[in-house]
């Protein structure tokens, strides 16, 4: 507790009350001229967090806290005076002579303080930054200047986007999320969770010193214990080394919504999220999905798998170390060896070898011993303490000294473990599930194979050829290919249907022509109805030709990967004899198009649907650049490809061009430049340098379509403007951008909306890449979380001679959309 003297108070006091009225206005600092009394708070300049006084529900005291100024129902992500609460009402934030941030009661004790020992007496600001963090510094510093203490490093039970949890072995200093006592309690609880900076750091939550849960180590890019981390939203972290022992965690999202990791009181760690896609993303990641997350449930040796009854089982060559209580479901006792291994044994026939346990959560604490995968069980077995080891790439080679603890069985994800045993139980004959589940496995991996095997086969070898380019590595195109390659190698086509090309045949009435939906330039696209009585859109590629084979490949791949309710779902593949065909969900409406440009079906595009389907394609655009695991690069965003369901909602298609992007790159160059004319960038069409940065040039062109109801192309015969983003600055510089708008929907009610609409086009069009705003910001603009706009500068394309002097495949655009999967045709390649 520290008093502040009487006499000084009083001075302060007195000082302060000449200022109170200030609070009137929003401010965003608490000063030694500016201190803030219960009830009263402040908001961050963007409005993003508040930070006051606050009393937990079930709870009589006050506390101070900052809190999502929107989301009231959030707890507050983090508490000042958590030990110590104020017991009555007339508690005060303030700047203490001393120069620290304090909180004081009715009392006048300090309750809290930031307590650090600063040189300059008083004169420091406490800023509240629209990322959470409150800021303490010198009071004519700007705000990123000389922190002498924040929040950040000091975090509650919240971990929020650009925090960093951070530990260092050699030290001891962390920066850890301690959970809430209950719900009605703020003080720190016994669970703690944050970085174990092993030499293979993982993230850990702990019950007072004992580990609870565990993430599995860190490869580089995911933790690999998380069965979930690969299909859901835990993207954007970054996990970092100082090289001085401080291993520290960061993750980063798109604005778009909100989103943040909370350490319950019962030490689950659970995302919290906001926003209106909340439906898209089904329940929010858990530390707990089941009873397995618990660290060491099986105890030692023990394998977890929480589709089992009992969930606990010993491997091959162990036994239950007590019998009776794992018999009662009481597994502390793990699993013990029935035979002691044989290291060090001279008689050949008796040394050791590996058991193999296949997609497992590694144990607990393991030592990274070598970075290539044929050494692994060489070292390992030559080293009588190694008692297990697993490769993974990323890490590389890891091995186990000491018992086995926290392993679990996923069925989709994990690495294999082999554990050492006697050579005698590695003969012994197998278990028949055991035998029956390693055949079936096998078997399945074998037919996909060979499916696929004799598919190539029976390809030209040109087509082989690119096959493989395309699967593997994409060596001549980009420079993609180290990390790239690691992601497109983690893809699993088995996550995709296969179906047999007699069931797609029954689908489509043996692909007859009452069922064909249009054709395009890799081959036609039906309508067929599934056995199980699903409508679905089969899109066959014409056999003809070896033409769109690689964008065949590459959007199985790509497609199948990303989910989201604006992009369109792949359903399943087929690819028998000379047939490679894929299956989609059935869009009734067809494609954006033939609704845009059709002069009677405009009509059913009012204002509020077009905004919802300018949206909609933001939001899609912006999970294949941000929020996936895999950043995508759509590169042929255009009127046709983007496909309508019942209710008109916008769906992204025809992935056939789509480029996955390693995470550091943000650019690639492509000597095939594909896409369509009108909405490719400049820097594309002519360099074949594409980015984020090009879908953007292409959304805005679709955009400034949306509002004006009329093709970017439809201009060429036009004396006056070669192309609509000619029209649309000129219209701009005269001051009468409004002309542009679609007479369908150009009535006076949304003219604040749509005006903004055009601006955010202009910006998207504009002629460098470094100009146009990312997706994320174009998000924001759109939904006027952004309202001061730049002044858009001249757009690409806008005059008349650049039209055709380019190496680009040409489309002809007019015959082509056809359907409700659209077909990019290439010519002249
Ligand atoms: C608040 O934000 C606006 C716009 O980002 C900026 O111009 C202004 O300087 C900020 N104010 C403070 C006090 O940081
Ligand atoms: C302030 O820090 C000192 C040491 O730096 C420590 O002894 C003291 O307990 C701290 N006081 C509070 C209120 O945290
Ligand atoms: C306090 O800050 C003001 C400017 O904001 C400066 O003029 C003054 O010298 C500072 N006083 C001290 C004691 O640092
Ligand atoms: C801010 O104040 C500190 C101490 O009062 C002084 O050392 C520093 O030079 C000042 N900075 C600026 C930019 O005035
Ligand atoms: C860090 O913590 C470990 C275990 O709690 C302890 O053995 C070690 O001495 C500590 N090191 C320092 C520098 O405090
Ligand atoms: C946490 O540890 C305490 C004692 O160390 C124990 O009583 C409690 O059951 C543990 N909680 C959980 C959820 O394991
Ligand atoms: C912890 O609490 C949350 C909600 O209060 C609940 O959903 C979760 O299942 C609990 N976890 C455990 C391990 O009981
Ligand atoms: C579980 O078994 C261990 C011995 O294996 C015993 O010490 C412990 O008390 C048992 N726990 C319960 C809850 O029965
Ligand atoms: C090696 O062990 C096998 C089986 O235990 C035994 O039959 C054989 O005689 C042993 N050979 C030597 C050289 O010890
Ligand atoms: C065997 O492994 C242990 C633990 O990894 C290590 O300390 C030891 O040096 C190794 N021994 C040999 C001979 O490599």
């Amino acid at each position: 507790m520290m008093l502040i003297g009487g006499a000084s108070l009083l001075f302060v006091l007195l000082l302060l009350s000449c200022f109170a009225s200030e609070f009137s206005t929003a401010t965003d600092f608490v000063s030694w001229t500016r201190y803030l009394q219960d009830p009263e708070s402040i908001t961050s300049n963007g409005s993003v967090f508040r930070m006051g006084f606050f009393t937990p529900k079930g709870s009589k005291y006050r506390y101070v806290g900052i809190w999502y100024n929107n989301y009231p129902e959030f707890n507050p992500v983090w508490v000042a005076n958590r030990e110590r609460p104020i017991e009555d009402s007339l508690g005060t934030v303030m700047i203490s002579e001393d120069g620290n941030l304090v909180i004081m009661d009715g009392k006048k004790d300090v309750v809290w303080s930031s307590n650090v020992t600063t040189s300059a007496r008083g004169n420091k600001t406490a800023h509240l930054l629209d990322t959470g963090n409150l800021v303490l510094h010198e009071a004519n510093t700007s705000t990123s200047d000389e922190v002498i203490w924040q929040s950040f490093e000091h975090v509650s039970d919240s971990f929020l986007p650009k925090m960093k949890l951070s530990s260092n072995a050699r030290t001891n200093v962390s920066v850890m999320l301690t959970s809430w006592k209950s719900s009605s309690d703020p003080s720190p609880g016994p669970f703690s969770g944050g970085i174990n900076p092993l030499n293979i750091p993982e993230a850990f939550v702990w019950n007072g010193t004992r580990p609870y849960w565990r993430s599995g180590p860190w490869n580089g890019q995911i933790f690999i214990g998380l069965a979930s981390m690969e299909s859901v939203y835990l993207d954007g972290f970054s996990l970092q080394n100082d090289n001085e022992g401080t291993f520290s965690l960061t993750y980063k999202y798109a604005m778009a919504y909100i989103s943040y990791y909370l350490l319950q009181p019962n030490g689950t760690l659970l995302q919290v999220y906001s926003g209106e896609e909340e439906n898209d993303r089904g329940l929010p990641w858990s530390s707990y999905e089941t009873e397995c997350d618990v660290y060491g449930k099986c105890g030692p040796y023990g394998i977890c798998d929480p589709s089992k009854s009992p969930i606990c089982s010993c491997p091959r060559g162990f036994k239950p170390g007590n019998l009776e209580e794992w018999s009662r479901g009481n597994w502390t006792a793990g699993c013990v060896r029935e035979t002691p291994t044989n290291c060090g044994s001279s008689n050949s026939s008796k040394r050791d070898g590996f058991l193999r346990l296949q997609k497992m959560k590694v144990p607990a604490f393991p030592e990274w011993s070598f970075p290539l995968e044929n050494e692994c069980a060489k070292r390992c077995l030559s080293n009588c303490s190694c008692l297990a080891y697993a490769y993974t790439e990323g890490v590389g080679c890891m091995s186990w000294t000491g018992d086995l603890l926290d392993m679990q069985k996923f069925s989709n994800a994990g690495v294999d473990i082999h554990i050492r045993l006697p050579r005698s139980e590695l003969g012994k004959a197998r278990d028949l599930k055991l035998v029956l589940a390693v055949t079936l496995s096998v078997g399945v991996v074998f037919i996909t194979l060979s499916v696929l095997l004799l598919w190539m086969r029976a390809r030209k070898r040109r087509a082989v050829t690119k096959l493989q380019e395309t699967v593997t590595s994409d060596r001549e195109e980009s420079p993609i290919i180290s990390s790239g390659k690691r992601i497109q190698d983690n893809l699993k086509l088995q996550d995709l249907k296969l179906l047999s090309f007699e069931e797609l045949s029954t689908a489509t009435d043996s692909f007859s022509s009452a069922t064909k939906l249009g054709e395009g330039g890799f081959g036609p696209v039906y309508m067929g109805k599934l056995l199980d009585g699903q409508e679905v859109a089969i899109k066959r590629l014409s056999r003809a030709s070896d033409q769109g084979l690689e964008e065949f490949m590459n959007e199985m791949v790509v497609i199948s990967k990303v989910q989201h309710r604006n992009l369109v779902r792949l359903l399943g593949c087929c690819v028998e004899r000379e047939e490679k065909i894929l299956v989609y969900e059935f869009m009734p409406n067809k494609s954006l198009d033939e609704f845009l440009f059709d002069p009677v079906k405009k009509d059913k595009l009012d204002w509020s649907k077009r905004f919802k389907i300018i949206d909609g394609i933001c939001r899609g655009l912006l999970y294949l650049h941000r929020d996936s695991r895999l950043r995508i690069i759509h590169r042929d965003l255009k009127a046709s490809n983007i496909l309508l369901d019942e209710e008109l909602n916008p769906k992204i298609s025809d992935f056939g061009m789509a480029r996955i992007f390693g995470a550091k790159e943000d650019q690639a160059n492509t000597r095939r430049v594909v896409g369509t004319y009108g909405y490719m960038a400049p820097e594309y069409a002519m360099g074949g340098l594409f980015s984020e940065k090009s879908d953007v040039f292409s959304f805005g062109v679709l955009l400034l379509e949306i509002i004006s109801g009329r093709r970017n192309t439809s201009f060429s015969q036009e004396e006056q403007y070669c192309s609509l983003l000619g029209f649309a600055w000129t219209l701009w510089n005269e001051g009468n951008i409004m002309a542009l708008v679609d007479p369908v929907i150009s009535n006076n009610s949304h003219q604040i909306e749509v005006r903004r609409c055009i601006h955010v086009g202009l910006l998207c069009t504009q002629e460098l890449g470094n100009d146009r705003p990312t997706t994320s910001t174009v998000i924001s603009m759109l939904n006027s979380e952004i309202t001061d706009l730049r002044i858009p500068k001249r757009p690409a394309f806008t005059e008349r001679q650049i039209t055709h002097d380019t190496e680009s495949s040409e489309q002809s655009e007019g015959t082509r959309s056809i359907n409700h999967i659209t077909i990019t045709t290439i010519e002249g390649r």
